[in-house]
């Protein structure tokens, strides 16, 4: 990243600089002295000021880490009344550079906000702190039999607070749903130090605006969210994976049509990915257990759930033998057991570690219609081949070693991935706007589920026209008129 790419990343001077007064006010509101990490502690200081890509970096010079929405609320009232910037932060897995500092913004962590507040076994309604970690809440609910409505290969980081704030995705959308629908009301702390409930943890609750969908996706832009209460489903008692390979991109999206058609109800993930993407993981993971090693281009991961296997079973055989007769698929593999399911998913999982090991890493989530989900892949390889940067025969020569496609295919969510030897202005140059025109011709968004951050702030038009991004900075002001909660991010610079 350069200043002058992003000329809105200067430092804005209406932000007040911390003064030692600030971190004694810090002090008496968090008493203990792991709440308020200061740079006479840098080692503790660095991962918060670093995003999971290590692409975006910050320089703040506190971390404050309250356990009580009163303390949250205590500490963004005098930060607000200060004009002191806060960078909201939660698992610091997000992809797009919304989680970390600019400048020295202070970071405000939801690490000790962690506790279950209640959940209702017959409704399945749990209430929570927004710092417990999904992959803690989902074993939690499996002793009870349910599960969390989504799931991510950043499960075991992420908090509820950042999926809520990111409107993550992730892996089972297509079954159990957006957080749209299942986030059933949250408490938000706004800057003057109101905490407000967003609702109640109702099914149904028509009184008013529907405030909490604002949040949803505001990226620690209006408020800092400190609980949600989220409707879970049942686990499955039967579930089911099996990974095709396929030969073509159409051939992907026959076995998807067969999928809706023969497995429907209990149709739980639909997941796709490249032949590169295999590749990369075979070579970055160790002990990697390919199902079968007949190599096709594209590669699909299904999963079922339901609540009676021998049902489930046979509809998987009708399925699989529709897709043998009609030679859609070239191989295949059912797991037989949870570990060989376990092992199925871990390749898919482990695709974004793979690329991350890879050096730079250009990640690129979008949704366009179905059809034209991977011609923007071959699209992106045209044109880095074009101006040099990469090799279409796979030699690796380029500097832009591999473009590769994965992801949420029953969702239209496509992940395109460079890696290159390095961060560069010339290969970021080929690559944007280039890709958001792509996107923009095809009708699509330029952020399907990982969010704007920082990353895409200045690509909004591509996706929302000029009114849209007025009325949501009108929201903006409504909820933080003096502008501290996470600046320089999701919205356009003014300037552009
Ligand atoms: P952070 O990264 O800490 O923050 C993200 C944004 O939310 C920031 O703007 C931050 O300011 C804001 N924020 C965080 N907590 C709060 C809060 N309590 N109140 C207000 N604002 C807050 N994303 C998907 O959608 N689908 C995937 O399948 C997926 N898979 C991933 C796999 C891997 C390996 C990794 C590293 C990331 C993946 N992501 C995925 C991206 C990321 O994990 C998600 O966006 C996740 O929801 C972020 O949660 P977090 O707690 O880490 O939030
Ligand atoms: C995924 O689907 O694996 C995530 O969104 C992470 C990524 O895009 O790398
Ligand atoms: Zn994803």
């Amino acid at each position: 990243l350069t200043a002058d790419r992003y000329p809105h990343l200067k430092r804005d001077t209406r932000y007040k600089a911390l003064t030692d007064e600030d971190i004694a006010f810090f002090k008496s509101v968090i008493k203990s002295d792991a709440g308020v990490i200061t740079a006479d502690r840098p080692d503790e200081l660095e991962p918060f000021n670093e995003d999971w890509m290590r692409r975006f970096r910050g320089q703040s010079k506190v971390v404050l880490r309250p356990k009580t929405a009163a303390e949250v609320a205590a500490l963004l009232k005098y930060c607000n009344e200060h004009r002191l910037a806060v960078v909201p932060q939660g698992g610091n897995t997000g992809l797009v550079g919304g989680s970390v500092p600019v400048h020295d913004e202070i970071v405000l962590s939801l690490q000790n906000m962690n506790e279950i507040r209640s959940f209702d076994e017959v409704s399945g309604i749990l209430t929570c702190d927004a710092g417990c970690v999904l992959e803690v809440l989902d074993n939690w609910l499996a002793e009870r039999g349910y599960m969390m409505p989504l799931d991510l290969g950043a499960k075991g980081s992420c908090q509820i607070g950042g999926n809520v704030a990111t409107n993550a995705g992730g892996l089972r959308l297509l079954r159990y749903g957006s957080l749209h629908g299942t986030v059933l009301s949250m408490e938000v702390v706004l800057p003057d130090g109101r905490i407000v409930e967003l609702g109640q943890p109702l099914r149904k609750d028509n009184t008013g605006y529907d405030l909490k969908q604002l949040f949803i996706g505001s990226e620690g832009t209006l408020g800092i969210i400190t609980a949600v209460s989220i409707l879970t489903p049942r686990r499955p008692k039967a579930v089911n994976v099996a990974m095709l390979g396929v030969s073509t991109f159409e051939g992907v999206q026959e076995v998807f049509k067969h999928a809706k058609g023969e497995l429907n109800e209990i149709l739980s993930a639909f997941e796709f990915f490249d032949h590169t993407c295999l590749n990369l993981v075979k070579h970055h993971i160790p002990n990697v257990r390919e199902p079968f090693t007949t190599q096709t281009p594209f590669y699909v991961l299904i999963e079922t759930n339901g609540s009676n296997k021998d049902h489930d079973d046979e509809k998987l055989a009708v399925f699989l033998e529709n897709l043998m007769t009609e030679g859609v698929v070239e191989d295949g593999a059912l797991a037989q057991d949870s570990t060989q399911a376990a092992g199925m998913w871990s390749i898919r999982e482990t695709i974004t570690e793979s690329l991350a090991k890879e050096g730079g890493n250009y990640k690129y989530d979008l949704s366009v219609p179905v059809p034209h989900l991977y011609s923007v892949v071959e699209e992106m390889q045209e044109r880095l081949a074009s101006v040099g940067l990469f090799d279409k025969n796979g030699s690796a020569t380029g500097r832009v070693k591999h473009v590769v496609g994965f992801g949420h295919m029953g969702d239209g969510n496509l992940h395109l991935n460079l890696t290159s030897t390095g961060w560069a202005k010339d290969i970021d140059e080929a690559i944007e706007p280039f890709l958001y025109e792509i996107i923009q011709k095809h009708g699509g968004s330029i952020s399907a589920e990982h969010g704007l951050g920082l990353m895409k702030a200045p690509y909004l038009q591509y996706s929302k026209s000029e009114a849209f991004i007025e009325l949501m900075r009108s929201m903006k002001s409504v909820f933080d008129p003096n502008g501290i909660l996470n600046p320089y991010k999701y919205f356009p610079p003014l300037s552009k």
